[in-house]
């Protein structure tokens, strides 16, 4: 299995100029109230099929939107861990292996004239971040944004101007920033009628249409009820869930017994907790479980073991009707592939990285997820 080498996460950037902060934006309820004097013209849902970049291991998904006036296509990754919409332009020289929008052809097309830059801590797929060797340099702007055949004119935008080249592998040109407070082309929709919530559908390549429904829920796409969990007060523009036990193979420890707030980002492909968490999951794993000193924070074993160990991993929490609900992450979840300068190791799935508890595609290819903005929370159904 080839590893994850280069999917950036796309969360917690480590500094990100004032002006690529989003705005907070008031948000409109899903109902209209009851006495208002100008009724909204409601939008309906829209899905937008998903690909799955599948190198090896299958955590990553990405689908397009347009931009622009005519419409240019433009893939991005739908992004719940970060905030704004930024992709490559042909002001970038090395975007190469990306496609460019192309800021002349649009008439639409408003430059802001700012430039900032992002980079990003965490994720990158499997791999730790070293240094700063995932940024971003953006311009502002804004042009029409349509998802789904749903167009949000004026949207705030960044093109990348310069990319380090850790981003050369990616098939998508961008990302698309789904924040727990709607932001960018969501925010326009909302304000046109669009129920203030979406739904992901992140299945591996052997199920396939991964999709995302904005506005709505695909009731097709699993079994039973949703259950949801409420954001934790002061959660902002982060999709967190409060968890109070984690435990691997139906066991826990004094460690894994304590109540945390985990990010949930469908940009990132694996898990990172802090190093002593991550050592108390492992420690139920198997001791043979080691970390790799040639890349700071992974974990390893020999590939030839790592296949047969049981690493059930359940995330605890208290749905909003106050029952125990667990979130499930099967053994097979485990190896993300050999390391490039010792293959006979393969790295397993969580990461250490301390101050922040972090999940990704490994935990929601086994779910429904329902983000719901309005309501302040995240809802899973087992597919
Ligand atoms: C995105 O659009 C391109 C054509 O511009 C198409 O080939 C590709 O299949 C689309 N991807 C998805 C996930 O719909
Ligand atoms: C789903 O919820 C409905 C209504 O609350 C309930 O009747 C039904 O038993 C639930 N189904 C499952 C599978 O839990
Ligand atoms: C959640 O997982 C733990 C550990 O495996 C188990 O003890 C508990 O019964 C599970 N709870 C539910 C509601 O499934």
């Amino acid at each position: 299995m080839l590893r994850l080498l280069t999917l950036q996460c796309l969360l917690v950037p480590a500094y990100v100029a004032a002006q690529a902060v989003p705005q907070t934006i008031q948000l409109q309820s899903r109902v209209s109230p009851a006495h208002a004097t100008i009724r909204r013209r409601a939008l309906n849902p829209v899905t937008v099929p998903l690909a799955d970049f599948f190198l090896g291991t299958d955590l990553q998904w990405f689908g397009n939107i347009s931009v622009g006036t005519p419409p240019q296509t433009v893939s991005v990754v739908f992004d719940t861990g970060s905030t704004s919409l930024e992709f490559a332009s042909t002001l970038c020289n090395t975007c190469d292996n990306q496609v460019k929008f192309d800021s002349t052809k649009s008439s639409t097309f408003v430059d802001g004239g700012r430039t900032s830059s992002i980079t990003f801590s965490t994720g990158v797929g499997v791999d730790p971040v070293v240094g700063a060797n995932y940024r971003l340099t953006l311009r502002s702007a804004t042009d029409t944004v349509t998802v789904g055949g749903l167009a949000a004119p004026a949207t705030s935008l960044f093109l990348i101007t310069n990319q380090t080249p850790k981003f050369d592998i990616d098939p998508f040109s961008g990302i698309q920033g789904m924040g727990a407070r709607a932001s960018g082309f969501f925010a326009s929709l909302i304000a046109q009628g669009l129920p203030s919530l979406f739904s992901m559908y992140l299945t591996p390549q052997a199920i396939g249409n991964a999709e995302m429904t904005v506005g709505g829920i695909d009731t097709t796409k699993f079994k039973g009820n949703l259950t949801f969990a409420s954001l934790p007060a002061g959660s902002s523009s982060t999709w967190t869930l409060n968890s109070p036990q984690l435990s691997v193979n139906g066991k826990t420890s004094t460690v894994l017994r304590a109540t945390r707030n985990i990010i949930f980002d469908s940009g990132t492909s694996n898990i990172l907790f802090p190093t002593a968490t991550a050592n108390a999951l492992y420690a139920l794993i198997s001791p043979d479980i080691v970390p790799h000193t040639a890349e700071p924070g992974t974990y390893g074993i020999a590939c030839n073991r790592i296949n047969t160990l049981p690493a059930v991993i359940d995330i605890t929490f208290t749905a909003q009707n106050g029952s125990p609900f667990n979130l499930t992450i099967p053994s097979s979840e485990l190896n993300v592939g050999p390391f490039a300068d010792n293959p006979a190791i393969c790295q397993t799935l969580i990461n250490a990285f301390d101050g922040l508890s972090l999940v990704g595609g490994s935990v929601l290819k086994h779910y429904y997820s329902v983000w719901d903005v309005g309501g302040a929370r995240m809802g899973f159904a087992a597919i």
